[in-house]
């Protein structure tokens, strides 16, 4: 069983999309697939309603998700931890406790943009383009994850 978390920093908006996208894509016997959040302002909540709007748009239901916060040991429960941008890249990488545990964590746009570093942007105070927007930015680097394990 391989074992992927995604992770951003409420947990509601696009670490939930990108959990969701991933699912979709892999058979789910074999792959693991969940989300957290660095901070733990929405823990216990929904994804937002535009996550779960955009992701219905494309047959991907979201609604059973629930926000979590990140903790130390997702780095024994996981393979591999996709972070969305820079931010929750340096805070996930400050809990790490070995260079084992740092080589676990990669920025998820890298896998379709190698050694680019790009960022997912934080759709959480615009429109519903930005979720969309991050829709096509997930789904396109899900497909390469995906094709890899
Ligand atoms: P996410 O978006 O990290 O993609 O879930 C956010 C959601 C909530 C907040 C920030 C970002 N917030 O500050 O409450």
């Amino acid at each position: 069983m391989r074992r992927v978390l995604m992770v951003c920093l409420g947990n509601i908006c696009r670490s939930p999309l990108a959990e969701g996208i991933l699912k979709s894509k892999v058979n789910n016997d074999e792959v693991f697939v969940d989300s957290a959040g660095t901070g733990a302002y929405h823990v216990g909540n929904l994804p937002d309603a535009r996550s779960i709007e955009v992701a219905a748009k494309y047959g991907i239901n979201i609604k059973d998700q629930r926000a979590r916060k990140f903790v130390v040991k997702d780095f024994d429960k996981f393979d591999a931890i996709y972070v969305m941008d820079d931010s929750n890249y340096q805070n996930i990488l400050s809990l790490a406790r070995s260079i084992e545990d740092e080589e676990k964590v990669k920025l998820i746009l890298n896998e379709a943009y190698p050694n680019k570093n790009l960022n997912v942007p934080d759709p959480y105070y615009g429109g519903d383009s930005g979720f969309e927007n991050v829709y096509k930015m997930l789904d396109e680097a899900c497909n390469f994850i995906s094709k890899k394990l």
